[in-house]
């Protein structure tokens, strides 16, 4: 098995070596995928448990339920983008852990409003009673709001030039704003029942899901490039990439939301169809939204070919969202 060692970048603390363990693969060398993601999941969920403590939390449970939507599992996907477009850039390591983390938080909070009985009424997450469920409704309202405040106050805090961490701060901003998951949220609880174009659903997903993903990506290249004209040829592979990555997460997750079970998901099983929300798998039909994921993946691992073997870590996140669909998903 390959380790952190077998990298030789001598470029101290950019992403490629990483100060405590194998970052994703850059331009050093390889790197297994199974190694560089379970140990920068580890080192994200560090970050995490750092910076969501509190000296005073005044005798309630709202920092120890920020810490349970946040450390109780999940794929860690959005984080593990970072790290990846992160060693694309040579981003300094010590930054992208943090920035993982923050992107991580504001993921969570997406999730836990996303779960109240206002929402999708959900009572599973992760495999353990949702947040609302667990320490109430008011409580899981205030952990959404209190995460994302945490997010930002940890991208303003990193140490790093202040263009760096405002540009930081907009990019997450913009990603769950209005014109982001905010809204694409608002427009999943518009078309409950109804029967709509294919379009209509795409551009929902590229909101509610989508947007967080090509922020996750653009973050771990802010980390150290400036999207300025120099780079702008980088960012424009970026954000194809994100556009069709995004999109391929949510059809996935409508797919298994149609066919898999409970242990699989960690959530209720056919939650979409009870809640009649129109979604990719119910407007295209099960066999083309499997048919249809492959082919957004494909064109985001095309997307990211011209970058090189630099943006190894990316295409490897291709490759395991392949595998998750077509191990838990009756696709042929
Ligand atoms: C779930 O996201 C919600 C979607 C936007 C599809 P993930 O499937 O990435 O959830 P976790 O973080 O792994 O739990
Ligand atoms: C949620 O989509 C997307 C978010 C922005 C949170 P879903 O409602 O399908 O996500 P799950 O299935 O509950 O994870
Ligand atoms: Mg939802
Ligand atoms: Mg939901
Ligand atoms: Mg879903």
């Amino acid at each position: 098995m390959q380790t952190g060692s077998t990298l030789n970048d001598d470029r101290t603390g950019v992403s490629a070596l990483g100060g405590s363990g194998a970052q994703a693969p850059g331009a050093a060398g390889r790197l297994l995928p199974e190694v560089w993601m379970q140990e920068g999941a580890k080192r994200v969920e560090q970050a995490l448990s750092r910076l969501l403590c509190a000296e005073d939390d005044g005798g309630t449970e709202l920092m120890a339920a920020m810490r349970y939507a946040t450390l109780q599992g999940g794929k860690r996907t959005r984080a593990l983008l970072c790290l990846a477009a992160g060693a694309l850039a040579d981003s300094p390591a010590h930054m992208l852990d943090d920035v993982g983390a923050a992107i991580e938080m504001m993921h969570a909070c997406t999730l836990v409003h996303d779960d109240l009985p206002a929402m999708d009424d959900d009572v599973l997450r992760r495999g353990l009673p949702t947040v609302h469920v667990k320490f109430g409704e008011a409580t899981a309202i205030l952990v959404g709001d209190a995460l994302q405040a945490h997010a930002f106050l940890t991208l303003a805090s990193l140490d790093a030039p202040a263009d760096n961490r405002v540009a930081l701060v907009r990019e997450l901003a913009q990603a769950v704003s209005a014109e982001g998951a905010a809204g694409g949220q608002a427009m999943d609880l518009s078309l409950v029942g109804k029967h709509v174009e294919l379009d209509r659903i795409v551009t929902m997903h590229r909101m509610k899901t989508g947007a967080l993903v090509r922020a996750s990506v653009r973050m771990g290249a802010l980390c150290a490039m400036a999207e300025d004209a120099a780079h702008a040829a980088l960012y424009r592979a970026l954000d194809r990439y994100s556009a069709r990555f995004g999109l391929a997460l949510q059809v996935i997750d409508d797919i298994l939301d149609a066919t898999a079970d409970h242990a699989t998901l960690g959530k209720t099983p056919g939650k979409d169809a009870a809640a009649q929300k129109p979604t990719c798998a119910s407007i295209m039909g099960l066999q083309a939204a499997c048919q249809f994921v492959p082919d957004l993946l494909r064109d985001a691992g095309e997307a990211i070919a011209p970058l090189g073997p630099r943006a190894e870590g990316l295409a490897q996140i291709l490759q395991r969202a392949n595998g998750y669909l077509h191990k838990h998903a009756p696709c042929t």
